[in-house]
């Protein structure tokens, strides 16, 4: 399925639209362009799960973690970096946690983040992947994959391929 998003609102909608229809264990894997809008996609996931916090690009952290704390928002280090925790919030009711990976920088990933990674991928969790093709080897053979190629400065080719027939026919239905 191929989309031509014509501004950067556009594709943060489109990811909110799949969000919605997510219900855990999910992995998207982005790839294309440097500025190809993918963490602005990731930001649209994560308003379709319902997570208040403001996505931010995690290029220099790998990894931020946004976990649901139905009490308040906080924000604390996790292990070995500067991830955040924030909360979300579901109206479903299912509580679903958004791992979110950069690994630009990491051609070959080591083996404990991959595992750290692989840890991640469960029912609880929906995991969202940039520059999936460091970690190619590692998805799920079900994972979501989305290509963002540049255009012109505000638009984007984007293409999507569900990974199973369940996943596309939930796609086909998108209101996008
Ligand atoms: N149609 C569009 N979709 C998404 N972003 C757009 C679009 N048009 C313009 N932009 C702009 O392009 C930039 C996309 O940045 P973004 O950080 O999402 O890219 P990225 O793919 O995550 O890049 P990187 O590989 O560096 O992580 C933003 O500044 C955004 O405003
Ligand atoms: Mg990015």
């Amino acid at each position: 399925m191929q989309i031509l998003s014509k501004n950067s609102n556009e594709t943060v909608k489109l990811g909110e639209e799949i969000g919605k229809k997510l219900s855990g264990g999910e992995v998207i894997a982005l790839y294309g362009d440097l500025g190809g809008g993918k963490t602005q996609f990731a930001k649209g996931i994560a308003r379709g799960l319902g997570i208040k916090d403001n996505i931010i690009s995690p290029t220099f952290v790998i990894r931020r973690e946004y976990r649901l704390d139905s009490r308040r928002m906080f924000t604390r280090p996790l292990a070995g970096g500067n991830d955040k925790e924030g909360v979300i919030r579901r109206s479903s009711g299912k509580k679903l946690n958004l791992l979110h990976y950069d690994f630009y920088r990491f051609e070959v990933p080591d083996r404990e983040l991959v595992e750290s990674m692989e840890e991640g991928i469960n029912p609880d969790n929906v995991t969202v992947i940039e520059w999936a093709e460091r970690v190619e080897k590692y998805l799920p053979k079900d994972a979501i994959k989305i290509t963002f190629k540049y255009i012109s400065e505000n638009e984007r080719e984007i293409e999507i391929t569900p990974g199973s027939q369940d996943l596309e026919d939930k796609f086909s239905k998108l209101s996008f």
